[in-house]
């Protein structure tokens, strides 16, 4: 059997120096723990536009679709700016996106007790928290038709549909209740089907998928009190499932429960491949931070997480992830900070590459 493959793409600004980080762990998993991948790594972004004039080759798109799972740092940077629409960096990663057709967006809200002061919580609210957004990514109002901006008598009118078929709606509510299966089986439905007819449908689809998973216990929340309740006391939640929309303003306003966008990952997953594996694109949620590029202060733990969501959700090894995350909450209990993590005075940070290699030593010790 050959190993599995991963695609990495390094992208732009601080993507590049991150992965390097990443590239470490990688190293690390295959030396000591037997995980071996076949690893290939292309361009995307910005980098992709330079060499080929696109922010993403066909052949690097068609190397995503064969790959077991695509690992991206970031794209985008202010060297871009100008460039026309249809090549800026950023539409590499949509054309990912979409032609993957990853529908099912993960973005994990979790408190690591070290950095609980950074929230803008207060502690308690806080310390322990483990709860994961589902968003539905690749329908609703970003993509329902008509849109557009139209003339209509003297002014004009900006259009938008949020429109969702019942097998969209399906296929991300599955997903859901697979992911609660394997943690807290809780799933709280967001939707606003006391205003929006997509949103009845959105209910009665969900509850009728979740006859098949008896064991998760589900409720439904209007997203406008979802939003209060995640502030007031997100504890409550395991498994949210959401819009694209809804989704796109949950899943920022739970990730900043928790700190630092230097520690926030995501996955996006879709259907099936024939090996049973989902297609599946792991990234951090952080842009390529041009203020901080090149100056090897990024903090690379968002990048790592997402490897460990790689390790969970493609690579069915749910124990060598629980291994890298504790590897990571220890060194910040150890008080291991990147720039971005700072708080305290008199700590000196970690560079990035100071930051990789204090988790390869923390691994070793997991031994
Ligand atoms: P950003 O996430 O790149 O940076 C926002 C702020 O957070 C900056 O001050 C940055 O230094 C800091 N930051 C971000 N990641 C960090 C890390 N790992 N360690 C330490 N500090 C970190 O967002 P911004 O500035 O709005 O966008 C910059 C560029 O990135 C733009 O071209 C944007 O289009 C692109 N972008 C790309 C994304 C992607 O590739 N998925 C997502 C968001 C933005
Ligand atoms: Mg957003």
């Amino acid at each position: 059997m050959s190993n599995p493959s991963l695609l990495i793409l390094p992208g732009d600004g601080i993507g590049p120096e991150v992965m390097a980080e990443v590239r470490k762990i990688i190293t690390w998993f295959g030396d000591n723990r037997g995980l071996q991948f076949d690893v290939s790594e292309d361009l995307v972004g910005g980098a992709a536009y330079d060499a080929h004039g696109a922010p993403l080759s066909d052949e690097t798109m068609a190397k995503a679709q064969e790959a077991d799972a695509v690992l991206l740092g970031a794209v985008g940077g202010p060297k871009y700016d100008d460039l026309d629409f249809s090549l800026k960096p950023e539409r590499g990663l949509l054309r990912l996106r979409k032609e993957m057709d990853l529908f099912s967006n993960l973005r994990p809200a979790q408190c690591f007790d070290a950095l609980a002061d950074f929230s803008s919580l207060k502690k308690d609210i806080v310390a322990g928290l483990d709860i994961m957004i589902v968003r539905e990514l690749t329908s609703g109002v970003y993509f329902g038709e008509p849109r557009g901006i139209f003339e209509e008598g003297n002014e004009r009118v900006g259009i938008n549909t949020q429109r969702y078929t019942e097998s969209e709606i399906e296929r991300a509510a599955r997903s859901a209740f697979e992911l609660a299966m394997r943690r807290g089986k809780k799933v709280c439905s967001m939707e606003k089907a006391n205003v929006m007819e997509s949103g009845i449908l959105w209910r009665e689809v969900v509850t009728r998928v979740h006859a098949d998973y008896p064991e998760v216990e589900l409720s439904h929340m209007y997203a406008d009190n979802g939003a209060m309740q995640l502030v007031r006391a997100p504890k409550q939640f395991d498994v949210i499932l959401t819009d694209n929309l809804f989704g796109d303003i949950l899943s920022d306003c739970a990730a900043m429960l928790t700190g630092s966008l230097g520690m926030l990952p995501s996955a996006s997953l879709g259907a099936p491949m024939s090996n049973g594996r989902p297609k599946a694109l792991y990234e951090p949620v952080h842009g390529s931070a041009p203020d901080i590029a090149g100056e090897g202060k990024a903090n690379p733990i968002a990048c790592i997480l997402s490897f460990a969501m790689a390790l969970r959700y493609s690579f069915d090894n749910g124990a060598e992830a629980d291994r890298l995350e504790a590897a990571i909450e220890k060194v910040l209990a150890d008080g291991a900070r990147t720039g971005d993590l700072l708080g305290e005075e008199g700590v000196t940070p970690l560079s990035t590459s100071e930051m990789g290699d204090t988790i390869v030593a923390a691994l070793n010790d997991s031994l």
